[in-house]
């Protein structure tokens, strides 16, 4: 039996988490509101925030489990890809946590997180996928198809050539002056809009990559040119606009996947990143697997955006197999 703790810091969340092997004992995320002013994220005020919240969040996730920091076996944190002063936050705590608990230090690439977050069990009987499976990966800085072999051999076989999926939305939100992150409130917005409304421009391109930015600049110039008829026109069609953006961005995302997957007869299909929380994505991957017969696994909400409790699964893994690191490990950006 081990007790692992996760630390994630790779953007503008704090986040802790315990792990009982796979079993979840504490997930904790201290989100930072400092970066709603600003449209986006800010990098210093990011890892600002970090300092502040590192202490109290891995303190309260220890007590949320009703541990000490002397009952953990393994730390794994978060080395990258992401902010690099961010990452810093995260990387010097766990190595000096580490040195000060003498006990193994565990680098965690933040993709795998998402990756291998339905391996968290909440239940003793959680089902979890199958390997090999079909990983969609999409969140604001990384869409991808990965070929998922074992916790440790995994293929990607196709990504974004530009803008990620969260990207897409975060920047549509932008042209709609709907704050930020967009994909939320795009989600919340599109409930009551018609996905049909408005066409917008799809990709043209090879194989299993993607790319967004045709869609962005497609839904630019529709703005544009209705705003000059009606300067009311996105207050006056708000909804409709939400719901037809989050339809071609996830009937795009779903093409590409379908090919992937019966080009190589893979019937486990999982999905994760910030984009997995979007309900038409969650309900999109559900149904098309029951038209084609494959086994599906849509993460928990507190799993699908950044938290720690991925990285301590995946740092879990490694802690199985003696894969540990040293203390002149450094974080990578990307
Ligand atoms: O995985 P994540 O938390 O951070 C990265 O690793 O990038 O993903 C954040 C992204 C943002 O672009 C955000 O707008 C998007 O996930 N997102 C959503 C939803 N919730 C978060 N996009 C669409 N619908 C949602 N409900
Ligand atoms: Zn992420």
């Amino acid at each position: 039996m081990a007790y692992i703790l996760g630390i994630e810091s790779s953007c503008d969340d704090t986040s802790a988490a315990i792990l009982e092997n796979e079993h979840i004992r504490a997930n904790l995320i201290a989100n930072q509101k400092v970066h709603e002013a600003y449209g986006g994220v800010v990098p210093e005020l990011a890892s600002r925030a970090h300092q502040q919240c590192i202490v109290p969040v891995i303190d309260s996730a220890l007590k949320q489990a009703g541990l000490t920091a002397q009952d953990l076996d393994a730390i794994a944190f978060t080395r990258g890809p992401g902010l690099l002063g961010s990452l810093l936050v995260g990387t010097s705590f766990a190595k000096s946590m580490s040195l000060a608990l003498n006990i193994p230090l565990i680098e965690v690439n933040h993709l795998e997180g998402h990756i291998l977050s339905h391996f968290i069990k909440e239940t003793e009987d959680s089902p979890v996928p199958e390997f090999p499976h079909l990983c969609l990966l999409v969140s604001g800085g990384h869409t991808q198809i990965v070929l998922v072999k074992s916790p440790f051999d995994m293929q990607i076989i196709g990504r974004t050539i530009d803008d990620a999926a969260g990207e897409a939305f975060d920047k549509s939100a932008k042209i709609m002056d709907l704050g930020y992150p967009g994909g939320p409130v795009i989600d919340r917005l599109a409930k009551e809009g018609n996905p049909n409304a408005f066409v917008f421009a799809e990709p043209r391109i090879s194989g299993y990559d993607y790319s967004f930015s045709g869609l962005k600049t497609s839904i630019l110039y529709l703005i544009r040119d209705q705003l000059k008829v009606d300067p009311d026109f996105i207050e006056k069609n708000k909804n409709d606009l939400c719901a037809s953006i989050q339809y071609t961005i996830v009937k795009i995302l779903m093409k590409k996947l379908c090919l992937a997957a019966k080009d190589l007869n893979i019937k486990t299909i999982t999905i994760g990143g910030g984009v997995s929380a979007n309900s038409a994505m969650r309900s999109a991957i559900v149904e098309t697997g029951q038209q084609l017969g494959w086994t599906t696994f849509v993460p928990p909400f507190q799993y699908t955006t950044d938290n720690a409790a991925m990285i301590a699964i995946a740092g879990y893994f490694k802690y199985l197999n003696h894969n540990f690191c040293g203390l002149d490990v450094v974080p990578f950006a990307r």
